[in-house]
This record gives C-alpha cells, structure tokens and sequence, in this order.
C-alpha cells in the first residue's frame, strides 16, 4: 500500500511538472479513476479533450480514445500508457474492408460510432457515441440513406428507436456481446425487484429485456436518479466503481461474463492493460505517444466536429 501510495504521489508530481492531464473512461480500474482529472463516457473524454488547456494529455483508456484526442487537439502531445491497449469494435473495421463496403453504398451519409481507427473516421460524415447515436440520426433527413458503423447491436438499437431502415455494418465488441440474456434471467429470478440496464453494445435480446439503455454516463446517471434500489448492470464492470460512489446504499449487481475467466465479471482486456505504474512510466518519459498523419486528421476532424455541434 506505501508503495502505491508513492507512486500516485510521484503522479501527481510529474503531471504538474509536465502540465498534463489525465483523461480516464469508467472501465479503468478502480485506482486510475482516482488519481484522473476527468473520468467520462467517450462524449464527455472526447470534449474534455478538446477544451484542456494542458502541454500533455495522458488519455487512460484506448487507442482510439487518444486518437480522437489528437485529432482534436494536434499541438498538444498524447500519451497512452499502453500501446496495444486495443479495442475489438474499431478493430472490426479495417480501413480497406470498409472502402469497399463504402463503394458498394454510393450516395450514403456514413455515420460511425467514435469506436473507429482515425482512418474510419476519415472516411465517415458524422461521429457518434452512444450518448448521441439516436440523436444525431433522427437530426438527418428521413430520406436520408444512412451507412452506420462499426457496432451492429447500436446500429439495430438506434434503427428501432429512429424508425430508420439504415445499413449496417457487422461489427461488435468481444466484451457486451459476452453478456447472455441467459445468465441475465437468471439474476433477474433471484432479484426480482432489480432494474436491469445496459450498454447498446449488448446484444439485441438482452437490450429488448432492459429497463434502461445508455452510455456508461447515461447508466451511471439513471441509478442516482432512478428510486429503485437494486440494479444488475450490463457492461464492464469499471461502471460500478463510480456507482457504488454515486449511491453507496443501493445494490449493483454487476452482469457475469459468459466466458470462464479470472473474474466472473464482463472485463475489457484492453482497458485492464493499463495500470498505475505504466501511467507514471508514460508520464517520465512522454510515450508512447499517439500520431495521427495530417491528412487523415484533417478529414477525421470534420466528422468529429459534426458530432460535437450537434451533441
Ligand atoms: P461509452 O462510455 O461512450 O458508453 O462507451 C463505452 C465503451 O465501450 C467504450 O469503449
Ligand atoms: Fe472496445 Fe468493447 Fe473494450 Fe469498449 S469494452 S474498449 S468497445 S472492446
């Protein structure tokens, strides 16, 4: 404990020393939500991101999270703590897969959900996160023919609640598509009384069992607001950190991953990558760093900047 105890000292030195700022997503671990400057959904990061006034954004989260905070912000210098902290939905979309997926729907507006490369982005109209993904579809024309993308479970809830018939592209995230309805139900037997919320990553028949859908803001949110008392919660079990925070007497029933794990709950392996010590590591030596080439962040940006006026 004296040793971590260092360590976020010697942070906390070095953020000041080097004026950065250290932007972390709500499935971090428990003990780097604590020592970042700002903990958000990737609506909230991504504007964050574009308003800070700091040398150097340390961005505890994924690649393409600091991507996007390049794109936003190229004088400032971005840091990950770890490289191949990864994200399975952006990686479901390969730059030349998608090219040819674009070619084949000409005259389509091609909405991609910010879990993307820069590359994607680039090749998108609008970004979107699952805060605003209704939101920025139902502002389009209804004849409007739409492309949405990477993530086909948002792509179908977001089709179902705009009314929109738009094409989709087949990508998801490895983690909420672990979630079962199955193993749902049989948490739903044994707290009768408990909403159940979710992510739109989930799958289609767990989203249509759920109380309340939304982006880890939006749940974080609706069990401060919401009177009931007990919630099973689908998504990455980081959420619940700053839940039990926000309403210490309410009962979080985090969803079990499907698959025999270390832990029984749904973890990100890509955001479990990083870790205190690698966060102080980046911060003494600057890297690694996250480059984006001017061309592509010229053309991301638009897209990216469509999201932020229209959120
Ligand atoms: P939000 O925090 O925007 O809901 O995104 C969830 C997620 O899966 C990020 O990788
Ligand atoms: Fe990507 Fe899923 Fe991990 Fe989010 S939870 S970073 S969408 S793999």
């Amino acid at each position: 404990l004296g040793k971590e105890k260092n360590l976020i000292e010697e942070i906390q030195r070095l953020k000041k020393e080097k004026n950065a700022v250290i932007l972390a997503h709500y499935y971090q671990q428990e003990e780097i939500q604590d020592i970042a400057d700002y903990i958000g959904d990737s609506l909230g990061l991504s504007q964050e991101a574009a308003k800070t006034d700091a040398d150097v954004i340390l961005f505890a989260g994924v690649h393409f999270m600091g991507e996007t905070a390049k794109i936003l912000s190229p004088n400032k210098k971005v840091i990950i703590p770890d490289l191949n902290a990864g994200c399975s939905l952006a990686d479901s979309a390969p730059t030349d897969k998608f090219e040819e997926f674009l070619k084949q729907y000409p005259n389509h507006t091609v909405i991609s959900y910010i879990n993307c490369s820069a590359e994607i982005k680039a090749l998108t109209d609008i970004v979107c996160t699952s805060s605003n993904a209704v939101q920025i579809v139902d502002s389009l024309p209804k004849d409007e023919k739409i492309i949405f993308a990477p993530d086909i479970n948002l792509g179908r809830y977001v089709a179902k609640k705009t009314g929109r018939d738009m094409v989709l592209w087949d990508g998801a995230c490895e983690v909420h598509i672990e979630i079962s309805a199955d193993k749902l139900k049989m948490l739903q037997g044994k707290y009768p009384n408990a909403k159940l919320i979710a992510h739109p990553e989930c799958q289609e028949n767990v989203l249509d069992e759920a109380d309340f859908i939304g982006s880890t803001t939006a749940l974080l949110k609706y069990v401060q607001e919401n009177e009931a008392t007990e919630f099973i919660v689908a998504t990455e079990v980081g959420i619940i950190h700053k839940m039990k925070q926000a309403v210490p007497h309410k009962k979080l029933i985090p969803a079990p991953a499907n698959t025999d794990n270390t832990c029984a709950c749904s973890e990100c392996p890509y955001m479990k990558l990083n870790t205190l010590e690698k966060i102080h590591a980046s911060l003494v030596h600057l890297q690694p760093e996250i480059f984006v080439p001017e061309e592509t962040r010229l053309k991301a940006l638009k897209s990216v900047n469509r999201m932020l006026e229209l959120s």
